[in-house]
C-alpha cells in the first residue's frame, strides 16, 4: 500500500491506460478523481470498478482540452476529494491521415487534448499545492514512443507527444523547488480503443509484432504498474525523465 492517504486524479480514467493505472493506484492505497470526457455509463463502471477497492472514487468530466473545462475540473476535484497529490496526464486520441490531408480540425483535436490539456490541468494543479503550501506533488504524463519516434501518417500525435516531452523536461526544472517531480510514461503498442482499427486487421497486427521484440502487444496493466512506482515514494529523485514501456520497440534494430 504505498500510496495510502494520496489522491490522485487521471484523466481519460474510463478506458484503456487510464483506467488501468487509476486501478492500480487505488489498489495501492489511493483514492481516485476519474477525469472522464463524458459522464457515461463507461465511467460510472469505472468509479464502481473503483470503489469496490475500498477505496474512495470521484467523477468529474469535461474536454481536457477546453482551459474552462480542465480548471472546473480540477475545482470540482478538490471540492470532492479534498486535496490532490498526483496528477497523471492520460487523456488522449490520435487521428491518422497523411500530411497534406490533414484538416486544421483535426491538429487542433490533437493538439488541445494532448498537449494544451496537460499543459493548462498541470498549471490549474499546481495552483492549488502553491495554495496547500506544503511542498511536493507529482506530475505523470502518458506521452508514447511518439515523444521520440517517427510514425508517418501521425504527425500531429507526434508532434503533441513531442511538445509533451519538452513541457515535462521544462516543468521538471521549473517546479523542483516546489517537491514537485514530472516525468512522462512513454508506452509501446497497447491493446486498448484508440488501437481499434489496428486490432481488427490481422495483417497489420503481424507487421507490428515483427517490430516488437518481446512479440507481444502490451496491456494497460504493463503501464499501471510504472504509473504506481512513479507515483510512490521510492520515485521521490526522478524528475525530468521519460520511461519507455515498449516490449523494445523503439531502439528495435537489426541488420538482416
Ligand atoms: P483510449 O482511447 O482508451 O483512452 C483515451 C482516453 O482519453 C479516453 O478515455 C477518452 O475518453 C479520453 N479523451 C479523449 N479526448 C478527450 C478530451 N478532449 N477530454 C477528456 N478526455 C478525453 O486509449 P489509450 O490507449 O488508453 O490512451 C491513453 C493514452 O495513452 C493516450 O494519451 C495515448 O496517446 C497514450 N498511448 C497509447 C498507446 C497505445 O498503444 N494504446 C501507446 C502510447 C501512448
Ligand atoms: C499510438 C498507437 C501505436 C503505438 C505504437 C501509440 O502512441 O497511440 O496507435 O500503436 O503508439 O506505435
Amino acid at each position: 500500500m504505498r500510496l495510502q492517504g494520496k489522491t490522485a486524479l487521471v484523466t481519460g480514467a474510463a478506458t484503456g491506460i487510464g483506467q488501468a493505472i487509476a486501478l492500480r493506484l487505488a489498489q495501492e492505497g489511493a483514492n481516485i478523481v476519474v477525469a472522464a470526457h463524458h459522464d457515461n455509463a463507461q465511467a460510472q463502471a469505472a468509479i464502481e470498478e473503483l470503489r469496490r477497492t475500498g477505496r474512495q472514487a470521484y467523477l468529474v468530466s469535461g474536454d481536457v482540452g477546453n482551459v474552462a473545462d480542465a480548471r472546473t475540473m480540477m475545482d470540482a476535484a478538490v471540492q470532492a476529494a479534498g486535496p490532490i497529490d498526483i496528477l497523471v496526464n492520460n487523456a488522449g486520441v490520435e487521428i491518422r491521415a497523411a500530411f497534406t490531408d490533414v484538416s486544421e480540425e483535426d491538429y487542433d483535436r490533437v493538439l488541445a487534448t494532448n498537449l494544451k490539456g496537460p499543459f493548462f490541468l498541470t498549471q490549474a494543479f499546481v495552483r492549488h499545492l502553491r495554495q496547500r503550501g506544503q511542498p511536493g506533488g507529482r506530475v505523470i504524463n502518458i506521452s508514447s514512443v511518439h515523444e521520440e519516434l517517427p510514425f508517418p501518417h501521425f504527425t500531429s500525435y507526434c508532434a503533441s507527444k513531442g511538445g509533451l516531452r519538452m513541457m515535462m523536461r521544462n516543468l521538471a526544472i521549473e517546479l523542483a523547488p516546489l517537491g514537485i517531480t514530472v516525468n512522462n510514461i512513454a508506452p509501446g503498442a497497447i491493446e486498448t480503443p484508440i488501437n481499434r482499427n489496428l486490432m481488427s486487421d490481422p495483417a497489420a497486427v503481424s507487421a507490428l509484432l515483427k517490430n516488437i521484440p518481446l512479440g507481444r502487444l502490451g496491456q494497460p496493466t504493463d503501464v499501471a504498474g510504472l504509473a504506481a512506482f512513479l507515483a510512490s515514494d521510492d520515485a521521490a529523485y526522478m524528475t525530468g525523465t521519460t520511461l519507455y514501456v515498449d516490449g523494445g520497440l523503439l531502439w528495435n534494430y537489426a541488420e538482416q
